[in-house]
């Protein structure tokens, strides 16, 4: 299996939806609306975590391209938790990519207390002559889950999965409080909005 052959695609995958994420937020800058978008990551799953991933699901390599949804994976950061619906909405609405699969980890959060939407997407890119639709997990939450979950991910980085009961728990309640986090600023939300509308008109002078 040459590798680099395989991942090339998903990489162009994650390169152009970067783009293309981003650049919702930036006319919704320029048009000075709120933009459900806050900032846009993106990686292609390492080849060591495709094949521990392969391994641990069992599977042959042949199957990895419909059984494994996230070797693109893209995530978008939002400041409000509607922020993340107006994102799966504008998702919905893209004729580029087609929704295949959501998982809504807000409402549903994981025992852990992991909080995200999941969207699958079956996204085209062109490869020479042909065009290759490949699978695109894009991970959209709130700036409070991301912490979380960043957090989460570095201790179960450091205990390798197993992380002591007592820290377990804090996480637990540290993702409670996120969540609580999340509910008061979207309670103060309209004000927000207005003060980052004026501050944002006040930076756009600057730059004219
Ligand atoms: P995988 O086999 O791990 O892909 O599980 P799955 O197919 O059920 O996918 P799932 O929807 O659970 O999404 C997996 C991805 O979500 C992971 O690669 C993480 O990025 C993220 N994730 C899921 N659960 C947790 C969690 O408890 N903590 C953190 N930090 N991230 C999580
Ligand atoms: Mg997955």
């Amino acid at each position: 299996m040459d590798w680099n052959v395989f991942l090339n695609p998903y990489k162009q995958a994650v390169e152009e939806l970067k783009i293309k994420l981003k650049g919702v937020r930036e006319q919704c800058l320029i048009e000075n609306k709120h933009s459900p978008i806050e900032f846009v990551t993106g990686r292609v799953k390492p080849i060591a975590s495709i094949i521990d991933k392969t391994k641990r699901k069992n599977l042959s390599l042949e199957d990895i391209e419909t059984e494994i949804q996230d070797i693109a994976g893209i995530r978008v950061m939002c400041q409000f938790v509607d922020d993340i619906y107006a994102v799966i909405h504008l998702l919905e609405k893209r004729k580029d990519l087609k929704i295949v699969e959501e998982r809504d980890y807000i409402t549903h959060k994981k025992p852990s207390g992991y909080r995200s939407f999941h969207v699958v997407v079956s996204y085209p890119v062109q490869i020479g002559e042909t065009e290759k639709n490949l699978l695109v997990e894009i991970q959209i939450r709130t700036l409070a889950m991301n912490f979380w979950a960043t957090i989460e991910h570095s201790l179960n980085y450091k205990y390798s999965g197993a992380i002591p009961k007592k820290i377990e728990n804090r996480l637990q309640r540290a993702a409670e409080a996120a969540f609580r986090l999340d509910e008061e600023m979207s309670l103060i939300k309209g004000e927000i909005q207005e003060a980052q509308k004026i501050f944002e008109q006040k930076e756009q002078r600057k730059l004219t």
